[in-house]
């Protein structure tokens, strides 16, 4: 064969060469298509124990009626009686030991992220209850006038 085809054919066996030591040193022995087949598609068999391993944050509502019943059960009559408390609170996994009390929030932004009235016509966002936060009594925190755990007008 004439040189100006073994130097390009040369120049292609060392790239394929290259690509599978690269690929022998980096991606990790049990990275692969493991028991249940392509269900899953490719994945590293170890990232299963990893996400094992993750600790869970949250504890949800029922936790909190062991000693704050008072508020489970103001909010479980009321409007917000679907919002989890962490969602307000903060994670709760080792409360009372770590944190002793939990984070409380009386800003104006705790609400308005839920609150600010947002155009959107066909997502569930624009049937929340929603004001203009710059004209309903801008310079006062909204839990001076709403309870957060029982929000409802009607019993204001
Ligand atoms: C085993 C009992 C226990 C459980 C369960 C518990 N708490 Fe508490 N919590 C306490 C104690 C004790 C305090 C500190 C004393 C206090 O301020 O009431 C506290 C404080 C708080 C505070 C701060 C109160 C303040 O006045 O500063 C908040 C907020 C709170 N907890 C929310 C929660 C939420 C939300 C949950 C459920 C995810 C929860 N707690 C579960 C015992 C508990
Ligand atoms: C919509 C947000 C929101 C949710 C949901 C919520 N809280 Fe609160 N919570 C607050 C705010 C804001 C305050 C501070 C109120 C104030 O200072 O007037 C507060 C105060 C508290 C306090 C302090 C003591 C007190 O009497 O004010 C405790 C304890 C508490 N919440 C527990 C809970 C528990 C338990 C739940 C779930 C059953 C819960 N909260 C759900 C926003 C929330
Ligand atoms: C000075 C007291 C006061 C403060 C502070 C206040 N509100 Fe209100 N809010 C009211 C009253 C009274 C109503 C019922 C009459 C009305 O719609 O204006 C109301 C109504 C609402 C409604 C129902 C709107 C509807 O169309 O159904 C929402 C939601 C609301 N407030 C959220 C908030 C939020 C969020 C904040 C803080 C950013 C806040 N409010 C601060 C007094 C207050
Ligand atoms: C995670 C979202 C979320 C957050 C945070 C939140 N709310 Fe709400 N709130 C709602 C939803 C959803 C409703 C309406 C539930 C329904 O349609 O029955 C509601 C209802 C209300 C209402 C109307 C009650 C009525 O009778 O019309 C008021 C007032 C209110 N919230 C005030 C507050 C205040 C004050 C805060 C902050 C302390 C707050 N909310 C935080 C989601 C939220």
């Amino acid at each position: 064969m004439k040189n100006h085809i073994w130097r390009p054919l040369l120049v292609v066996i060392a790239l394929v060469l290259a690509i599978l030591i690269v690929r022998a040193i980096v991606v990790p022995d049990d990275f692969g298509v493991h028991e249940a087949g392509y269900m899953y598609g490719w994945y590293r068999e170890g990232n299963i124990e990893e996400w094992k391993d993750f600790k869970v944050k949250y504890q949800g509502s029922a936790y909190c009626a062991g000693c704050h019943v008072d508020k489970v059960e103001d909010r479980e009559r009321s409007r917000h009686g679907f919002i989890e408390c962490e969602n307000c609170h903060g994670p709760a996994i080792d409360h009372p030991e770590d944190p002793p009390a939990l984070n409380i929030d009386t800003s104006r932004e705790l609400c308005i992220r839920c609150h600010s009235w947002l155009p959107y016509p066909t997502s569930d966002r624009s049937s929340i209850p929603g004001i203009d936060p710059a004209t309903h009594n801008p310079d006062m925190e909204c839990v001076m006038c709403h309870d957060p755990h029982h929000p409802n007008l009607e019993d204001m």
